[in-house]
């Protein structure tokens, strides 16, 4: 039988093309506007995706370089994921609800009573997206001049993780016994106090909300350096990943699947989804006229300024000419300046074309064409074990998801590769990965 893929659907900003929000069909404030989410995640539920997925940082990250560019950025206001997906939940029924939260910016018990929540609220569909944040704009928010360094954030994350899971494990499914007669409200040893002293933290539990409908919340995980794998590898339900190139994909796909087994892990437990940018057409024509359409409208400013981070301020250079080697910056970031160096010189691409290309939907593999076009694609990737399935990632919305649905989705249900029912209740059984056990088990 042939692998059914699942998809997600990232929709911070409403989309992640520099310059959505310039689209004639675009509503400009949509990224604030809570009914623009509301019919997104609509059209994905009723196409039957796995779930929606909100990105976040939390802070305006950037210092207008070059100067004027933030003022022509889309990324200035948007809604606080947690608040969003608290509304979105009563009005859906069977799609996931996935948020990122930092580490670094936030105390374990926050987060263990806030998706607990969540997932209460919603009937087992929420999942926590970890990160542990990368901005100085964001220390800058929390009392800090600037932002911890990498082995201070990661070793806080992995304590952090812990911290959380265990809240979650306060309470056996079968703790409240709610008997009237007696006047008995929960079974005293079916709760356990965590009693957590570690290095960041110290933290006593027992958690004040009860066992998760999905055992606990989706731990979703997005880094690619050691001890990010090693993090997905021994915590994480799924993976979300930027990759562009396919042998790359695989090396990854197998380098976090094989590290399962140090944790007692089946590879089958965890899923890599693949962030994916279709534009798609009738025809290849179309696509490519959208495409174009879309290159139009990023302000060579704001193509700068998406360049920044990963090669200073190019604003004296010819927009035509040579793309520079990238300059030294955040370790978490250095993978992507690389990775755009790479594209140009491969590509022989200009500042100008660079940041059309990366403008569109950043690291994110962008496929242009027809709907068997896009899905021979996605295809090729889960048949070579490079993916387990895709987080869609549109250029603009609501179109990137109208899009999505009206020609990939029937493709790929043709050929096998998609539900056409949700299998399950709750957000853990449609992704078909196992509830972890207990700790007090
Ligand atoms: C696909 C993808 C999505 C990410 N989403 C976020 C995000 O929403 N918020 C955030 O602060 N960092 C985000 N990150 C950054 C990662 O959490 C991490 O800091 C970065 O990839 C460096 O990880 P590494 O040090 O393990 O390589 C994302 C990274 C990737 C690859």
């Amino acid at each position: 039988m042939k692998k059914k893929m699942k998809l997600g659907l990232s929709m911070r900003y409403l989309g992640y093309h520099l310059g959505s929000w310039r689209h004639p069909e675009v509503l400009p404030d949509g990224s604030s506007v809570f009914e623009c989410f509301l019919d997104v995640v609509k059209t994905a539920e009723n196409a039957k995706f796995d779930m929606v997925f909100l990105a976040d940082g939390i802070g305006i990250r950037s210092n207008d370089e070059p100067r004027g560019s933030l003022a022509r950025s889309r990324q200035n206001v948007e809604l606080e994921p947690l608040t969003l997906l608290s509304a979105l939940a009563p009005l859906t029924k069977n799609i996931g609800l996935v948020a990122t939260a930092s580490t670094t910016y936030n105390e374990p018990y926050h987060i263990a009573r806030k998706y607990g929540s969540i997932d209460q609220i919603s009937g087992g569909r929420a999942g926590w997206n970890i990160v542990t944040s990368w901005s100085d704009q964001e220390a800058w928010n929390f009392n800090r001049s600037e932002h911890l360094n990498y082995e201070t954030r990661y070793e806080r994350a992995e304590e952090f993780v812990d911290v959380v899971t265990g809240l979650w494990d306060s309470w056996d499914a079968d703790s409240f016994v709610h008997d009237k007669n007696s006047g008995i409200f929960y079974d005293e040893e079916k709760m356990h106090v965590l009693g957590h002293v570690g290095k960041h933290f110290s933290v006593r539990g027992p958690l004040s909300v009860r066992r998760s409908p999905q055992g606990r919340p989706i731990l979703v995980q997005a880094g690619t350096s050691e001890i990010g794998q090693r993090i997905a590898a021994q915590h994480s339900d799924v993976v979300f990943a930027a990759k562009q190139d396919l042998e790359d994909a695989q090396k990854y796909y197998s380098s976090v699947k094989s590290r399962m087994r140090d944790f007692g892990r089946h590879a089958d437990d965890l899923l890599i989804m693949v962030g994916l940018t279709a534009i798609v057409g009738r025809t290849r024509q179309e696509a490519q006229d959208k495409l174009h359409q879309l290159e139009s409208l990023i302000d060579p400013l704001v193509g700068l300024s998406l360049l920044y981070r990963s090669f200073g301020d190019l604003s004296h250079l010819p927009l035509d000419g040579p793309v520079p080697l990238p300059r030294e910056g955040h370790a978490g970031l250095q993978s992507s300046a690389r990775l755009y160096y790479d594209l140009a010189q491969k590509n022989g691409w200009s500042i100008r074309q660079l940041y059309k290309k990366i403008g569109m939907a950043q690291e994110h593999k962008t496929v242009v064409g027809t709907a068997e076009d896009v899905v021979d694609e996605m295809e090729a990737w889960v048949e070579a074990g490079a993916a387990d399935g895709f987080n869609v990632t549109p250029t603009h919305l609501p179109h990137g998801i109208n899009d999505f649905v009206e020609f990939v989705v029937p493709e790929l249900r043709r050929r096998g590769r998609f539900r056409t029912e949700y299998e399950g209740r709750t957000l853990r059984e449609n992704l078909g990965v196992p509830t972890p056990a207990s700790r007090y088990a």
